[in-house]
């Protein structure tokens, strides 16, 4: 048996004034996109924003329903509308932020582990790695450069469909 110790790399900013204008600018968009939130039974609102390559800015936001696992958090509306629209445009950033009804998020907004597979679907379907910008209402903006700091280990499996005979 041996340890083995994965390296992931966060970039951490203090707050928005830090951090690269076109995060800053990708943040503005996903706090917009919040507007669009339904989450009458979670008051929670997220917001995410996509850049894509050919210069589209694509918005999203959680969509939740009464029969609660049917809704659908914001960065997977954001990418499935993104890649059904432009199925061959790279995404460059996603940018996630969230307001809650009743109290202040001080703390960046994570993807949930469901959204990390789904970038990672995406950005393995491309050869660019997804920034992946992370913030709440207040505080430190978290930021990775590819979906593998968020999600070592994710399940990338190449030979789905290949045969027992052929390796
Ligand atoms: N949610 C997102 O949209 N994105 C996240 O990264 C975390 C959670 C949504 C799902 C649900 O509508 C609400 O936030 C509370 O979990």
């Amino acid at each position: 048996m041996k340890i083995r110790n994965i390296k992931i790399e966060i970039e951490e900013y203090e707050n928005t004034d830090s951090l690269p204008k076109q995060d800053r600018e990708m943040l503005t968009s996903a706090t917009q996109a919040i507007d669009g939130s339904y989450a009458p039974y979670s008051e929670f609102h997220v917001g995410a924003a996509a850049l894509l390559d050919n210069g589209e800015l694509i918005l999203g936001s959680n969509q939740e329903n009464a029969a609660y696992p049917s809704g659908l958090c914001a960065e997977r509306v954001t990418l499935f509308y993104a890649k059904s629209q432009f199925p061959d445009a790279v995404v460059k950033t996603l940018a996630v932020t969230a307001k809650a009804d009743h109290y202040e998020i001080d703390h960046p907004i994570t993807p949930c582990g469901a959204c990390r597979q789904v970038i990672a679907e995406v950005q393995n379907r491309q050869e660019e790695k997804i920034r992946v910008i992370m913030k709440g209402e207040t505080g430190k903006v978290q930021v990775v450069n590819g979906i593998e700091h968020l999600l070592p280990l994710m399940f990338r499996e190449e030979k789905l469909k290949r045969s027992r005979s052929k390796k």
